[in-house]
């Protein structure tokens, strides 16, 4: 059973990790930061909050377990087969006579909304002037987004989204398939660049046409969603697109000014 964990010692835990790893937790939203941290507490078999404070203080290679517990890493390929028809579909003829595509994927997880970018780019016969800087607060979700390799057993499902965006192949074109696992065409990565990237505390400096940050806001509260999409705002190119998740908006946010809404349904908005 969950067991009633205390704010004070919430604040305890989110300061001591901002003093020690200089990472924020401060403005994610609390009912989800709780509820990780419930289940780190019965995985790990911890008696109690001061237990979790002092293993995260002195124990690196477990704060990267925490954060990875914390922070959702859950993603597909094609996640939403809408939203990336519809990016094919209408965002790729107004990018498509740019000389270089620069795409920013701001929170990449273990890379399949990549390999779906990459693909896409590929069957519009884009992918050559594309650029595309994929980030994420996780390093070991980068290392498996760069191996490509992934279960066999989440083929159905992404096989399954691609079929929807109405990709040109089939999606067994892109990968080879040993056993229980399938090993993604690193060809698909000729024009990516990973980085760890916080989006709490990074300052981004280049300049970007499409940008994703997709089902990753819900996971910050209100102020914090405001000042990313406010970053977001100045590193988004006149007339570039930010896509967000489907359950995510910007329509509260201070910057929403800065954008017109594209498509209203798939959560994408065109800088002005
Ligand atoms: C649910 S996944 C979404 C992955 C992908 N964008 C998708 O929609 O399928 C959320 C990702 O956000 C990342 N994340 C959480 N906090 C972050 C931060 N402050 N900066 C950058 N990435 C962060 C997590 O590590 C995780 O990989």
């Amino acid at each position: 059973m969950e067991q009633e964990i205390d704010i004070i010692d919430i604040r305890k835990l989110v300061n001591t990790i901002k003093s020690v790893y200089g990472f924020d937790f401060g403005e994610y939203a609390l009912s989800s930061f709780k509820r990780r941290l419930a289940r780190i507490i019965e995985v790990y078999k911890f008696a109690n909050m001061t237990e979790v404070i002092e293993k995260v203080r002195v124990d690196k290679p477990f704060y990267e377990l925490f954060l990875k517990e914390v922070t959702v890493n859950t993603t597909e390929m094609f996640r939403d087969p809408s939203m990336w028809k519809k990016l094919k579909e209408t965002v790729f003829p107004v990018v498509k006579d740019y000389s270089t595509i620069r795409i920013w994927h701001s929170a990449c997880s273990t890379g399949e909304e990549v390999y779906s970018m990459a693909i896409a780019l590929k069957e519009a016969g884009l992918y050559d002037k594309a650029r595309i800087f994929a980030s994420d607060i996780n390093e070991d979700v980068i290392a498996k987004a760069l191996e490509g390799k992934y279960p066999a057993r989440n083929m159905e499902l992404n096989g399954f989204n691609y079929e929807k965006f109405e990709g040109k192949l089939k999606l067994n074109n892109y990968f080879k398939s040993t056993g229980d696992y399938v090993f993604m065409d690193q060809d698909l990565l000729r024009n990516v660049t990973f980085r760890k990237f916080d989006l709490v505390q990074g300052e981004q400096t280049m300049r970007f046409d499409i940008i994703l940050c997709r089902n990753v806001l819900i996971y910050f509260n209100l102020p914090l969603q405001d000042q990313i999409v406010g970053k977001f705002a100045k590193c988004t190119s006149q007339g570039g697109f930010l896509a967000l998740g489907s359950k995510e908006t910007i329509a509260w946010c201070k910057s929403v000014e800065n954008y017109n809404t594209f498509s209203l349904e798939e959560k994408i908005y065109q800088r002005k």
